[in-house]
């Protein structure tokens, strides 16, 4: 039988997606298909922007035809938008072919669901408030090679007052970093060159005494499993921010000395209005100490335009800090007013011609960083990790240890490996090479 699964949003509903293949191929669902041969169709949606969402609402639409064809078929949604609350009923009613909706607390479960749907004509909603069990057991279908995405911890405490992630995955549970470090060691030895640790915050692992040691402490720990691969992780909070990472980070090699930090905005009443608990003076300091134990660190952050009430000259200050920064890169997103969260009720919601001519300067902002930055490569040598052929450009692709893309030519396969390219050319963040071919 075969199986379709359609994922949204962060790496973590990536990962999770990793899950629900497990949970398939339990299920006898053994083949990856295009929806079309799909015996079972899971959506793994996402609901942190509004955009996110209509695009699952489209695909999700998109399926009646099909579903019409084939009778048979079943058509499962899980993730971040159906543990929203309401959305569960919204699905059924705008959507009535739906067979399966499960919340994300609810996806270890999802294999008995199924059995339930075979059984019965009626669907199965399963949205439950907390947390039924882990998803520790649940053996992953691998589909990034040679990353590998490792959980440390789910949900978040923080309530970011613009964010919809504390309502829809809970409070923190960091997994115990026995389990973490087993799975690492397991996965080194399967052959993966890349583990990335993921949390919504990792800063703040085994705050819940979940853990049985600190976050620093887990990475140094990762960083010293034997083998060559890498270490990465995200995401990393300013508030709880510590030299002791700083410190485990300028240690081993193997830590790509990449921080992604989100900052989310450059103004400190703004900050304080997001319920962020630090001031763009604190994030500075932040930068400052890490490169003063790792002067090669790159930054990459995530920003928020138009958030309510913010002027231009707050908005301003944000491009400043830009370029005081000098991120490598950073995802930028316009401020998307999410049911439920304190920011919705705020009054000056800000008007989408005022977001979107913001948000088009802070790109160009960004952009031409970027591209100055990435221009400065050519002439050095960098070591990527393969990861893909790309078939439009007939080149090998993997990124070095600071996410940017390297393309090269080769004559045979050689996803997995590391590569030193000698940089030729740069586009955007994307870097062109040559092989230099190490003796022996
Ligand atoms: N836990 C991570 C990432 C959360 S979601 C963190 O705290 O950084 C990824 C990014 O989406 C956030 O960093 C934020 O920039 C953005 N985001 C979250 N809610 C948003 C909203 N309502 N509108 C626009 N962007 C949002
Ligand atoms: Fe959302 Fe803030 Fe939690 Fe990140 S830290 S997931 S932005 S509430
Ligand atoms: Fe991730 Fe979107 Fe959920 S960003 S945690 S999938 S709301």
């Amino acid at each position: 039988m075969n199986y379709h699964i359609v994922t949204y949003g962060c790496q973590m509903n990536v990962h999770e997606s990793e899950k629900i293949a497990g949970i398939l191929r339990e299920k006898g669902y053994d083949t990856e298909t295009p929806p079309e041969e799909a015996d079972i169709i899971v959506f793994n949606t996402c609901c942190i922007r509004e955009n996110a969402e209509n695009h699952a609402f489209g695909n999700i639409g998109a399926l009646k035809k099909l579903k019409k064809k084939r009778k048979d078929l079943i058509i499962a949604v899980g993730g971040c938008m159906a543990q929203e609350a309401g959305k569960a009923q919204l699905l059924r009613e705008k959507f009535p072919f739906i067979d399966i909706v499960f919340g994300t607390h609810n996806l270890p479960r999802l294999g008995e669901f199924i059995d339930r749907k075979r059984a019965q004509k009626k669907a199965v909603v399963e949205v439950s408030e907390a947390r039924e069990e882990t998803e520790d057991h649940i053996a992953p279908v691998r589909t990034s090679y040679p990353n590998a995405w490792v959980n440390i911890m789910y949900g978040c405490n923080n309530f970011c007052t613009y964010c919809i992630v504390p309502y829809v995955r809970g409070r923190e549970r960091s997994r115990r970093a026995e389990d973490i470090l087993s799975e690492v060691r397991a996965l080194v030895a399967e052959g993966y060159k890349e583990i990335t640790l993921l949390g919504q915050n990792v800063n703040s692992y085994n705050n819940d005494g979940g853990g049985g040691m600190s976050f620093p402490e887990l990475l140094d720990a990762v960083a010293s499993v034997e083998g060559k691969f890498r270490v990465r992780f995200m995401t990393s909070h300013p508030k709880d921010f510590t030299e002791e990472l700083a410190k485990v980070m300028a240690k081993h090699e193997k830590i790509c000395r990449l921080l992604h930090l989100p900052v989310q905005s450059g103004s400190n009443r703004i900050l304080s209005l997001m319920n962020r608990r630090y001031t763009r003076e604190k994030y500075l300091s932040e930068i400052e100490m890490l490169r003063r134990y790792l002067p090669e660190c790159e930054v990459t952050t995530d920003i928020i335009v138009g958030f309510p009430s913010e002027t231009e000259e707050e908005f301003e200050e944000t491009v400043r800090l830009v370029k005081e920064v000098k991120f490598a890169s950073a995802f930028t997103f316009v401020y998307s007013r999410r049911t439920g969260t304190k920011a919705a009720e705020m009054p000056d919601q800000i008007s989408e011609e005022v977001q979107k001519e913001r948000i088009m300067r802070l790109v160009e902002t960004v952009n031409a960083q970027t591209r100055e930055l990435s221009a400065k490569y050519v002439g050095r040598t960098v070591e990527i990790l393969c990861e893909d052929f790309d078939e439009k450009k007939g080149l090998y692709l993997g990124r070095d240890e600071f996410g940017r893309m390297g393309y090269f030519a080769s004559d045979r396969n050689r996803i997995g490996e590391f590569v030193d390219l000698r940089i030729v050319r740069a586009n955007g963040i994307s870097l062109f090479g040559e092989e230099i071919k190490t003796q022996g």
